[in-house]
């Protein structure tokens, strides 16, 4: 773990505001004793990271993305994080590098993908307070939007909007429009830029997105 991003926050509403959470987020109050850390990963938190895919989404493929991410050179800069409820591991994290193409626009900008929670510890706020606290380090590196390919009942609770409204547009066709979302950090940027997104090697196939 790298020290300085350590967040360790019970989880309660107000500890969920200090990483930029809403207090409409997430039924805490049976769990309020919890004491849960957000760091950044480093290369020995792998197997933790892996485990908490596996478990999350019950097979092996978003694991396998996620390492074959952490190894792609065009993904970087990369942004992982980890969630532990006193100690054990409950949730990651994954953001990854994205470039516009047909634009002149130079600004960083990310993807977030995947966002996982282990089965028991989901519905505490731990995927909420995951996005939030990624966006925030996100926005202190200079990213201007994030993208996600996600449900759209869930991610506009954290600010994410359709995309394909600004004219920002998937690397691939996707089944259902609204899923393809953006999070602008600056208000203003929206205005600014469009055009087709360009992600890391590992995520430009078309299965990803379909
Ligand atoms: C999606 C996921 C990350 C959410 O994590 P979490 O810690 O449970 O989320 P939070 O506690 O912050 O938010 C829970 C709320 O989101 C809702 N929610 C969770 N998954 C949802 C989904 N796929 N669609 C719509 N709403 C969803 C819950 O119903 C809950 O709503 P409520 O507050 O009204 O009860 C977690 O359920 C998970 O890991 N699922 C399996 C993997 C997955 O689908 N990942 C997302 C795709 S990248």
């Amino acid at each position: 773990m790298l020290r300085h991003d350590v967040v360790d926050a019970a989880l309660t509403d107000a500890a969920l505001a200090s990483v930029g959470q809403t207090s409409e987020m997430g039924t805490m109050d049976s769990h309020s004793d919890r004491l849960v850390s957000i760091d950044e990963a480093s290369t020995s938190d792998l197997d933790d990271v892996l485990l908490i895919e596996r478990a999350a989404f019950g097979s092996d493929t978003e694991a396998g993305l996620v390492e074959a991410l952490l190894d792609d050179p065009s993904a970087r800069p990369q942004l992982s994080l980890v969630a532990r409820d006193g100690g054990r591991p409950v949730g990651h994290i994954l953001f990854t590098s994205v470039t516009l193409t047909g634009t002149h626009y130079g600004s960083p900008m990310a993807i977030l993908a995947p966002l996982a929670v282990v089965p028991d510890a989901q519905r505490l706020g731990i995927g909420g307070a995951l996005i939030e606290k990624g966006v925030e380090m996100l926005r202190h590196r200079g990213v201007d939007l994030v993208f996600v390919l996600g449900h759209p009942d869930y991610y506009p609770r954290h600010g994410f909007e359709p995309a394909g409204r600004h004219g920002l547009e998937p690397p691939f066709p996707v089944r259902l429009d609204d899923a393809w979302m953006v999070r602008a950090l600056r208000p203003e940027v929206l205005d600014s830029c469009c055009g087709r997104i360009k992600c890391a090697d590992v995520l430009s196939k078309p299965e990803y997105w379909s």
